[in-house]
């Protein structure tokens, strides 16, 4: 066996997020995020291909995106109250990272496997933020999984979708503890 690193293990087995609505400015500095964003590039990526990159959103970027979300929502027939939810986080987030999956061609590695580490790189570019003491928030909403909203948004290009927005900031409060799985339930022992 290695050697054990019980901060790492002790983070993992306290870690919880930051609601994004608690979370207020300031959020990391640009040397701070290479930091994260370095840790998250170290996702596991099968075949090397790289399925994954990052579009820093500044607070003012995030407030023109909170307009296009209230356009597209209107465009498409969305209530009020589900344009406002989705805005919210646009609007009051300090900065926010968004993940896209991006699937490359391969014979060998399957679409489904390119999908996961992106998931993955979410849950490492959070990781390392609450690590490092921020506040952090893995969202998503209608808007991330609209394709013209993010078309225009983010400038995909075809092969491209948004895994996650990443929001990061100095959290206010800490959330009351979430219930968490009943291992039994989820665990088979063969
Ligand atoms: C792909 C994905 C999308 C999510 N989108 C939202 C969202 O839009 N709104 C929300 O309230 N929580 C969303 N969540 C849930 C929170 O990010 C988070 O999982 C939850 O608050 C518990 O986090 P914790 O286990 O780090 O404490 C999403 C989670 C995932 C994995």
């Amino acid at each position: 066996m290695g050697k054990s690193n019980q901060e790492a293990l002790e983070f993992l087995l306290q870690r919880r997020s930051r609601p994004a609505k608690t979370l207020v400015s300031p959020g990391p500095d640009k040397a701070t995020l290479e930091l994260l964003l370095t840790a998250a590039a170290r996702t596991p990526d099968h075949g090397k291909l790289e399925p994954w990159r990052f579009i820093v959103l500044s607070k003012d970027t995030l407030a023109v995106l909170g307009e296009k979300v209230t356009e597209r929502g209107h465009a498409i027939g969305m209530d009020e109250d589900q344009i406002a939810k989705a805005r919210r986080s646009y609007d009051t987030g300090p900065m926010a990272v968004a993940v896209l999956e991006v699937q490359k061609p391969s014979k060998k590695i399957p679409a489904i496997e390119q999908t996961y580490s992106a998931g993955a790189a979410c849950l490492a570019l959070l990781n390392a933020a609450l690590a490092h003491g921020w506040g952090a928030n893995w969202l998503s909403g209608w808007p991330s999984h609209d394709r013209e909203f993010t078309l225009d948004a983010f400038n995909l290009a075809e092969n491209e979708r948004v895994a996650g927005l990443i929001y990061i900031g100095t959290e206010t409060s800490r959330p009351p503890e979430r219930s968490r799985p009943n291992l039994p339930d989820i665990v088979t022992w063969l």
